[in-house]
């Protein structure tokens, strides 16, 4: 059903499909773990019965109607204070995806999910192993709602409710790949002097008002920037505020 992607040069290049795993992550992982795999293997699936998600969470999709999938990256050039740029060059690829086949308004909310409107569409889990000060090898684990037609939490969302379109799981994967890769190659040749102003541009409540809390504290401020470790900058009573990634939620959206 997915095909080896025409127009990359490595990414998917080879393309693993298996019709069930328990979390594509952790399968890539132990894959290349057993014998070590290409850059831009992808390990694809129709169903996760353990997909994993941020903070320790889970991933449920329906099985068949979306995107799980996940990436093997050797981004050997970034040093682990940099990571957040695989990050935001990921997501950005995600973005340019998603509105090539119509999901207009698409989001990205700090530090790595996917949203349409203000509703969830998918998420990201980078996993990375660190070699010295340099990121040795990232497992990108994407997963996109796009055809499901319910959810069962009201927050989440797929590109089917925002378009009325079915679309082909292949052709988006096939276009995902190759944004992917394209975002990847101006990372590794340091071509990315835009990737922060293009984050901050798809940036899920940038410059706008929002609540959050910390620690237990509730407070309303305005995301203004996000710093070069990739956190996120808040000002909120007159006072820039900086957190890093569970160190700060937002509340409602
Ligand atoms: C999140 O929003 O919390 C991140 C979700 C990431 C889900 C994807 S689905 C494919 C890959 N395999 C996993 O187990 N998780 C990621």
């Amino acid at each position: 059903m997915y095909k080896i992607p025409a127009n990359t040069l490595f990414m998917g290049q080879k393309l693993i499909y298996v019709p069930e795993c328990h979390s594509t992550n952790s399968l890539l992982n132990d894959l290349n773990d057993s014998s070590a795999l290409p850059e831009g293997t992808v390990l694809i699936t129709d169903r996760q019965t353990a997909g994993r998600g941020q903070r320790g969470n889970s991933w449920e999709a329906a099985p068949g109607q979306n995107l799980t999938f996940s990436i093997l990256l050797r981004p050997g050039f970034l040093e682990l204070k940099d990571q957040f740029k695989l990050n935001m060059s990921i997501s950005l690829a995600v973005v340019e995806a998603l509105r090539f086949i119509g999901s207009a308004n698409v989001k990205l909310k700090w530090p790595n999910d996917i949203f349409i409107e203000n509703k969830k569409v998918g998420g990201i889990l980078i996993e990375n192993q660190v070699q010295g000060p340099k990121l040795a090898c990232s497992i990108a684990g994407i997963g996109l709602n796009i055809n499901q037609q319910s959810f069962l939490t009201p927050d989440a969302t797929s590109v089917y409710i925002f378009t009325g379109i079915e679309s082909n799981l292949n052709s988006v994967f096939q276009g995902l790949i190759e944004s992917l890769e394209g975002e990847y190659l101006d990372l590794r040749g340091k071509n990315s002097a835009s990737l922060k102003r293009r984050y901050l541009k798809c940036l899920y409540k940038f410059n706008d008002s929002h609540q959050f809390e910390s620690e237990g504290e509730k407070f309303t401020g305005v995301i203004h920037d996000i710093d070069d470790n990739g956190r996120l900058c808040v000002e909120s009573d007159g006072v820039n505020r900086t957190f890093s990634f569970k160190e700060v939620r937002f509340l409602n959206g």
